[in-house]
């Protein structure tokens, strides 16, 4: 089968042995992957391994086989794949067994993928399959974020720099909905366009001064992913008392942080990274019931997926990245 693989320091398109179904898991016959971040962080955190991996988190398509014991799906089922793997009630943190699909397991960016039935979830039938490649990774983490640890409430002010991002669109959609006010920052005049249009209620360049802009605002709730280059930034505009959630750092992971002024103000900083399987489910429903759909970006062929890598490398993009399978 065709497949994007890293292999000996190498990325490329290549054919690869199509996967045998064991005891619990599922084959599925991917139409669409969704591309994220961490993709393209999988070459160097491998280095030169020599062994292929097929890249990849996001992912949907159609059971095609079902191993021994299976009886939750049948063949022509239609899915998505849940990359948060062997993480199912909600809890503060996964256990030990928590791992991301796509390293050191076999991802989606290939025809077809061999994983434990526990890791599938019914497609949306509103969504279509680009839309529903790009809901599992980039929703959940937002979720999380936003829900479980943010603990967003209605008329609360929520602040999330770097607005094009795909968790970040997730967010302004989610907390739209559930009637916060909602503030982003872009380094693109086109991003914050497209912000607004799609629930921000005030979007500023990532570039300006914050503390000026938001004068008159008072911010419960930051959501950070952007790293060092916004985090210090972010903390000034935080009322004080407020929250802080971080799940990425796009620019650096290293930053100074201030105790005197940290303590002062009496922050709190969450940590969250992707969600349980709980969570999944309760944003597919919330997802549903609001019929919110992902922004997609763009939509490539899998064969062109180093171009779709090239594509978030310059932070071009606006919401997700979708391949085509088939
Ligand atoms: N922990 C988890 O479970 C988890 C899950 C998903 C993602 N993540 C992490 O979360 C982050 C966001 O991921 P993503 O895939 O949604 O988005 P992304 O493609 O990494 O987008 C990052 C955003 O950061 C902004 N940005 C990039 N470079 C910047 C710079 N030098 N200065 C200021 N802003 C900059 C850009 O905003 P503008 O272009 O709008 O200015 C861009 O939209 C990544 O670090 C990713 O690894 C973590």
């Amino acid at each position: 089968m065709k497949a994007f693989v890293h292999e000996n320091s190498e990325l490329k398109f290549t054919d690869i042995a199509k996967p045998e179904v064991g005891k619990g898991e599922v084959i599925v016959a991917l139409k669409t992957a969704g591309l994220n971040r961490r993709d393209t962080k999988i070459p160097l955190r491998r280095g030169d391994a020599k062994e292929p991996l097929i890249l990849g988190s996001d992912g949907a398509g159609i059971v095609e086989s079902v191993g021994e014991g299976v009886t939750a799906w049948q063949v022509g089922d239609e899915v998505l794949i849940n990359p948060s793997l062997r993480w199912y009630e909600k809890s503060n943190a996964p256990s030990a067994k928590f791992d991301i699909l796509g390293m050191p397991d076999h991802g989606t960016f290939a025809e077809k993928i061999c994983i434990s039935a526990e890791q599938l979830e019914k497609k949306p039938a509103y969504l279509s399959w680009q839309e529903s490649a790009t809901v599992a990774l980039a929703g959940l983490t937002g979720y999380r974020a936003l829900v479980t640890k943010g603990q967003i409430q209605e008329g609360q002010t929520v602040f999330i720099p770097g607005a094009g991002s795909g968790v970040a669109t997730f967010l302004i959609q989610f907390a739209k909905q559930m009637g916060a006010r909602v503030i982003v920052t872009s380094r693109s005049e086109e991003k914050r366009r497209q912000a607004t249009e799609i629930g921000a209620d005030l979007a500023i360049d990532t570039n300006s001064d914050w503390q000026i802009e938001l004068k008159n605002e008072c911010v419960d709730l930051v959501i950070e992913s952007v790293g060092r280059s916004t985090f210090n930034r972010s903390l000034n505009v935080l009322k004080q008392g407020g929250r802080i959630v971080v799940f990425g750092a796009t620019t650096e992971d290293i930053v100074d942080l201030n105790l005197r002024e940290f303590f002062y103000g009496q922050y709190t900083l969450l940590g969250t990274t992707m969600g349980s399987r709980e969570e999944l489910r309760d944003m597919l429903s919330f997802i549903e019931t609001h019929q919110i759909h992902p922004i997609i970006d763009s939509v490539l062929p899998l064969e062109h997926t180093s171009e779709a890598f090239a594509k978030l490398d310059e932070s071009v993009q606006f919401g997700k990245i979708v391949l085509q399978i088939t």
